[in-house]
C-alpha cells in the first residue's frame, strides 16, 4: 500500500482550518500531523512513497455532487456525457464522487434500471459514484423496491411534478412514496413546479408564435416553482417524510423552505451553479437560438427580480444547505438544435459537473461565503445529507482519501479549447475567469489529476453503498 503526504497546507473543513500535513495510506487518510513530524528520528517526507507539496494551499475533501445524469435518457435523446466522460470531467474539476440519477420511465421495472445503471456506471468511472432513484408512475412494485433499494445503498428517491406522461407523478402517488419513505428512512426528493400550469403556458406561447428559448423560462413562472415547492412541504409534512428539494431557483421557493424549516420540519434545499450566476434576461435571453445552451429545468430566473443575489445570501444563510450541478448535457447539434421553432422540443439541461468546485469558490473571493462554507455546501454537507459521511466530505484518520489541493493564487479560464472536457460542443461557462486552480485530486489515495494532467483511469471508481441520511434528527 503505497503512502503519501500531502505536505504544507492549510486543511480546511466545514468547521475550520489547520496547517497540519495529511498522511495518506493506501485508499484512506492515516494522520493530521503537525508539519515536520518525524517517525524514529527522520522526518517523515523521507520515509513515504510521495509526497505533494501543498504550500500556500488549500487542502479540502473531494467535491461531491449529488445530482448528475450521465448518459440519461431524455428529451428524445440522451445526456452527451457518458459515465466515463463524465466522471473524468468531473474530477478534473476537483469532485471525486457523484450521485446519479436512475431513471424509470412509466412501465419500466424499478429494480430493472437500478441494474441497469449499475451496468452503466461499472468499469467506466474515474471517481466513485452512487446512485439515487427517480419513479415516475408509483406502482405497488415500487414501493416495495424502495425498501429493496434502501438495503442496496440507494437511500433516496425523486419524484415529479412536472413532465406529463414522462416523470410526472400525482399527489396520490407522490404521497404514497413520500409515506414509504417515513417509514424507511429514505430521503424524498423532488422537481417542484406546477407541471399542470406550464404545459398551457407553453402551448400559449407557441401557439403566440413564442418559440425562442426565452419562453422557456416564460413558460416555467416562479409561481410554478413556489406552489409546488409548497405542495411538496405539505406532503412531507403529512407523512413525516424528510424532503430535499432540488435545483431551487425561485427566492419565493426558498421562502417556502426556509418557513417549512422554522416550523422544524426535515426540508432541506438544493441550487446548483446556474441559479447564482445566469439569468432569464442575459443567457435565456441571447440573440437567435443562442439561448437554446441555457434551457434547463427549473429555468433561470430574472436577474431584475433578484433571484440570483437572495441564492447566495440563502446559501451564507444556510436556508439553501448545499450546491449540485444537475449536470444534464446536450450538444447544440443536434440535440438542443431539435428545439429551433419550438422551445418546448429542446433537451432540458445545462452541464456543470466539471466547474462547480470553482464557480462555488469565486464565492469565496467575492466574500459571499467562508472558506469553511465553500468545503460544507460543496463536499460535507452532501456527504450527511446522503448517507456517505466518515468515509466521504471529510480529511481525519479512517476517511477515504479523496482529496484536492486548491491552488488559491491559481487561475481557471473556463471554456471550449480551454478547461473544458465535458462531452459537450459549448461551454455553458465560455468565458468565465476563476481565481483559484484544481491542481491536485486524489480519490482514495490515487492521484487522478495532477496539475492539470488526467492520471486516472476508467474504472478506479467504485459504487458507493450509502446509508440513510446522517442530516435528520
Ligand atoms: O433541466 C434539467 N434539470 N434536466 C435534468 C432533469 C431534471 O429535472 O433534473
Ligand atoms: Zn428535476
Ligand atoms: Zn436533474
Ligand atoms: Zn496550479
Amino acid at each position: 500500500m503505497a503512502t503519501t503526504l500531502i505536505s504544507g497546507g492549510t486543511v480546511v473543513s466545514s468547521t475550520g482550518r489547520r496547517e497540519v500535513d495529511v498522511l495518506v495510506d493506501g485508499e484512506r487518510i492515516a494522520a493530521l500531523l503537525e508539519p515536520g513530524s518525524t517517525v524514529l528520528g527522520s522526518d517523515l517526507r523521507s520515509t513515504v512513497d510521495s509526497v505533494i507539496d501543498a504550500s500556500g494551499k488549500y487542502v479540502i475533501p473531494g467535491g461531491i455532487d449529488a445530482h448528475t445524469h450521465m448518459e440519461m435518457p431524455f428529451g428524445g435523446t440522451f445526456a452527451s456525457d457518458t459515465f466515463e466522460t463524465g466522471t473524468r470531467a468531473a474530477a478534473w474539476g476537483g469532485t471525486t464522487s457523484i450521485v446519479d440519477f436512475v431513471v424509470q420511465y412509466p412501465d419500466q421495472g424499478v429494480l430493472d434500471q437500478y441494474h441497469a445503471w449499475h451496468e452503466k456506471a461499472a468499469g467506466n468511472c474515474a471517481i466513485d459514484y452512487g446512485f439515487h432513484q427517480i419513479l415516475s408512475d408509483v406502482q405497488d412494485s415500487s414501493l416495495s423496491a424502495m425498501d429493496e433499494l434502501v438495503n442496496e445503498g440507494v437511500t433516496s428517491f425523486k419524484l415529479f411534478m412536472a413532465y406529463k406522461g414522462v416523470f410526472l407523478s400525482d399527489d396520490g402517488q407522490i404521497l404514497r412514496a413520500f409515506q414509504k419513505g417515513a417509514s424507511n428512512g429514505a430521503m424524498m426528493m423532488m422537481h417542484a413546479e406546477n407541471g399542470a400550469m406550464i404545459d398551457v403556458l407553453v402551448q400559449q406561447l407557441i401557439a403566440e408564435g413564442k418559440t425562442d428559448p426565452y419562453y422557456h423560462g416564460i413558460s416555467r413562472p416562479w409561481q410554478a416553482e413556489e406552489e409546488a415547492t409548497h405542495r411538496a412541504i405539505m406532503i412531507a409534512d403529512l407523512t413525516g417524510a424528510p424532503l430535499y428539494v432540488v435545483h431551487v431557483s425561485a427566492k419565493q421557493a426558498v421562502e417556502q423552505i426556509t418557513a417549512a424549516r422554522d416550523r422544524g420540519m426535515n426540508v432541506f434545499g438544493e441550487t446548483c451553479p446556474q441559479y447564482l450566476y445566469l439569468s432569464l434576461e442575459e443567457q435565456l435571453g441571447a440573440p437567435g437560438f443562442e439561448g437554446a445552451k441555457w434551457v434547463c429545468s427549473t429555468p433561470l430566473r430574472s436577474r431584475a427580480e433578484g433571484h440570483q443575489d437572495h441564492m447566495w445570501r440563502s446559501l451564507r444563510t444556510n436556508d439553501i444547505q448545499m450546491v449540485s450541478t444537475d449536470h444534464c448535457p446536450f450538444c447544440m447539434k443536434d440535440q438542443k438544435d431539435m428545439g429551433i421553432g419550438d422551445f418546448s422540443k429542446i433537451p432540458n439541461g445545462i452541464g456543470s459537473v466539471e466547474h462547480r468546485m470553482d464557480l462555488l469558490y469565486q464565492g469565496v473571493v467575492e466574500g459571499r461565503l467562508s472558506l469553511e462554507r465553500w468545503v460544507e455546501i460543496t463536499s460535507t454537507t452532501p456527504a450527511r445529507m446522503f448517507g456517505m459521511y466518515g468515509r466521504k466530505g471529510v480529511i481525519e484518520p479512517g476517511a477515504d482519501a479523496d482529496v484536492v489541493v486548491y491552488d488559491p493564487n491559481g487561475h481557471t479560464s473556463i471554456g471550449l479549447g480551454k478547461t473544458h472536457h465535458m462531452n459537450m460542443d459549448y461551454s455553458a461557462w465560455e468565458g468565465f475567469e476563476i481565481d483559484g486552480h484544481v491542481d491536485t485530486v486524489l480519490s482514495r489515495g490515487t492521484v487522478v489529476v495532477d496539475d492539470g494532467e488526467y492520471r486516472g483511469r476508467a474504472g478506479h471508481g467504485r459504487y458507493i453503498k450509502r446509508g440513510l441520511s446522517q442530516y435528520l434528527v
